[in-house]
């Protein structure tokens, strides 16, 4: 009896499916029907696996590899399949017939709502030592998420509340102390840190120029919110171990996908919507156009590149900010010597290494 799956494809299979409707997975890959069972499975070990639609319309990346660890769906296992990372030649010539597209203020737009922004041309609101504007919202095609660009001056920022969202601050460059409530955190740059819904948050940065924040909210409509009184002692704020609360950059604990690298950072804040942070490394390489079934804001924290669309391409460097729709092909190319680093932000979804062709 044959005991090993067959690669049917490098790639999951997108489908929309119907409510209450069963289908079938294929888990040997012998099938001609991918990625559904055609029978072929006989005389193997394998059975196929049966999911049944919870909605009409629900959209599913069967995994095509049978690598997955989460069948019927794809993992993102097939990214390390040898040879399956697919790159692209930037200096093709239907590459080199995209072109760039122009800054508008400080956003350059691409297609389908895709956009760079660039804080150096953006109009900022200053409150106290805070200044602040939104780069990602429901007004800019996000449906999931909003972001919030802050630069600090040294000293204790007004007090700031998200409602009813959960947010995940990200520290870009400078340092200095959070307090969320009566419990004080350590900021440098790499450190991100989770607000539950309700909490409020105090920055006090050091006396170094350029300290520079993002905050990722849980909701398409958020808002920053300053509250007069003093921080209180919230029942939210004890809600959350700091182990899960503050995380770190750390090499140590990245994870390889094809030749680029990922540590995850805050998975599903507050348990709420489905969401997670990381931070990943892109080497000089431009992947081949792909998509994803999530939202996603990347900060580009350093390097240089190109954020490609189907008829577009925009220059991105460190500070930038990549605003990118579910389902719009792209791909995110480091063209410079060193290592184009990002943080990203994905909703719904909890697993950066998903992606579809
Ligand atoms: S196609 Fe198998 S894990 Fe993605």
């Amino acid at each position: 009896m044959e005991d090993h799956a067959v690669i049917a494809q490098t790639s999951p299979f997108y489908r929309e499916l119907k409510k209450g409707r069963a289908y079938f997975w294929c888990t040997c890959g012998r099938s001609q029907k991918q990625p559904f069972c055609d029978g072929s499975h006989k005389g193997t070990t394998f059975e196929p696996q049966k999911f049944v639609a919870e909605e009409d319309g629900q959209e599913v990346l069967f995994c095509g590899c049978k690598l997955t660890k989460t069948g019927p769906f794809c993992d993102g296992s097939h990214n390390n399949i040898e040879g399956a990372y697919k790159l692209d030649n930037p200096e093709s010539a239907l590459n080199k017939a995209i072109p760039i597209a122009q800054r508008e203020g400080a956003f350059t737009n691409l297609d389908g709502g895709c956009f760079v922004f660039s804080p150096e041309f953006a109009d900022l609101k200053t409150v106290g030592t805070l200044s602040c504007c939104t780069v990602v919202d429901g007004a800019v095609a996000a449906h999931y998420q909003s972001q919030f660009y802050l630069r600090l001056k040294k000293g204790q920022s007004p007090i700031i509340t998200f409602g009813d969202d959960d947010a995940v601050v990200f520290v870009a460059s400078g340092e200095g102390t959070a307090a969320i409530d009566d419990q004080q955190y350590a900021l440098s740059p790499g450190t991100s840190l989770l607000v539950v819904a309700g909490e409020a948050l105090q920055f006090d940065a050091a006396p170094v120029e350029g300290c520079v924040i993002f905050v990722s909210v849980c909701s398409a409509s958020a808002s920053i919110g300053f509250a007069a009184n003093a921080l209180g002692n919230s029942a939210a704020a004890h809600k959350v171990a700091d182990v899960d609360r503050c995380v770190r950059v750390d090499q140590d604990l990245r994870q390889a996908m094809g030749e680029r690298y990922f540590q995850m950072l805050v998975v599903k804040p507050g348990g709420g919507i489905p969401a997670a942070q990381f931070i990943g490394e892109i080497p000089t390489s431009k992947a081949v156009p792909h998509k994803h079934l999530y939202e996603e804001t990347l900060i580009v924290l350093s390097g240089t590149g190109f954020m490609w669309t189907d008829t577009k391409k925009a220059a991105v460097k460190g500070g930038d900010v990549i605003f990118l729709p579910r389902k719009q092909i792209h791909s995110l190319e480091c063209s410079g010597p060193e290592s184009l680093y990002v943080v990203g932000v994905i909703m719904p979804g909890d697993n950066p290494t998903i992606n579809y062709y």
